[in-house]
């Protein structure tokens, strides 16, 4: 038996949403010092950890575009007061591009070829396979330099310049130091229930991959806020039995 931790609620919306919403930008910033406000920034994918980044680029000022291959979360990212366009549009518009998807290619040769001189490169998602590095090295007419720390410049025929953070690696863990704890803990806390879960009910379960029980991510939001000085109500008897009832 197996507990898939990283669907549970306390892990994905907070850590993947609230934890990227903030060291995004400290990845990028660290990197490059550049100024957010004011630039197109292109955010590939729609997802918890999407919703992070593009809300953290709107709060400076950023104009920023979604990229989806999901009509559903495509109307969800244009209802939060964003364009979502399709990454062959979006390529010529971006200033900084983040990818989040968890797939792979997501920015490409002929996405890569009709990019702004200057452009930033970052990518945020688990594996460095979201920007293909093999055509960014294939496009280059040049040797790739090291334009700052963490920071691979390329140079392409058309004489523009494309950067990668990172070398593609998540940006907020290569060029930062990741998530702040405050929000990890709740992950930590998590995972520590999931295997003491596990251990408590060992011989009573199958051999498969569970969710985990909802009673331990309530356990782990509530213990998180009070610690954190707040609480919830709690239903009366009568209010429970409303709730509940056939
Ligand atoms: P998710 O599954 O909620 O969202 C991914 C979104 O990308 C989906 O809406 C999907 O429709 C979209 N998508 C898939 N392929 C696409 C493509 N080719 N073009 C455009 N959109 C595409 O996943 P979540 O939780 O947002 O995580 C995304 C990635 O970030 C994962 O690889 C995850 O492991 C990673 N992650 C990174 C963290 C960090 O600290 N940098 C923290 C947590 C997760």
């Amino acid at each position: 038996p197996a507990i898939n931790v990283n669907d549970s609620v306390t892990k994905s919306k907070f850590d993947n949403l609230y934890g990227c919403r903030e060291s995004l930008v400290d990845g990028i910033k660290r990197a490059t010092d550049v100024m957010i406000a004011g630039k197109v920034v292109v955010v590939c994918g729609y997802g918890d950890v999407g919703k992070g980044c593009a809300r953290s680029m709107r709060s400076y000022g950023a104009r920023v575009i979604v990229t989806e291959i999901d009509p559903i979360k495509g109307i969800e990212a244009v209802f939060d007061g964003f364009e979502t366009l399709p990454m062959a549009e979006a390529a010529a518009k971006g200033d900084i591009f983040i990818t989040v998807t968890g797939c792979k290619d997501v920015i490409r040769k002929e996405h890569m070829e009709v990019m702004k001189d200057g452009v930033l490169l970052a990518n945020a998602g688990h594996f460095d396979v979201e920007i293909n590095k093999p055509d960014l090295a294939a496009l280059s007419v040049k040797p790739p330099f090291e334009a700052r720390k963490n920071i691979t410049a390329y140079t392409l025929a058309n004489g523009h310049q494309l950067n990668l953070l990172g070398e593609g690696r998540l940006v907020n863990l290569a060029c930062g130091d990741g998530h702040p704890t405050e929000v990890m803990d709740l992950s930590f806390a998590m995972q520590f229930l999931a295997m003491r879960h596990l251990l408590e009910n060992k011989g009573r379960l199958e051999n498969k991959l569970y969710v985990l029980p909802a009673e331990l991510d309530q356990e782990v939001a509530g213990i998180k806020l009070k610690a954190m000085g707040f609480d919830v109500d709690i239903l009366t008897p009568e209010q429970d039995a409303y709730l509940h009832q056939a």
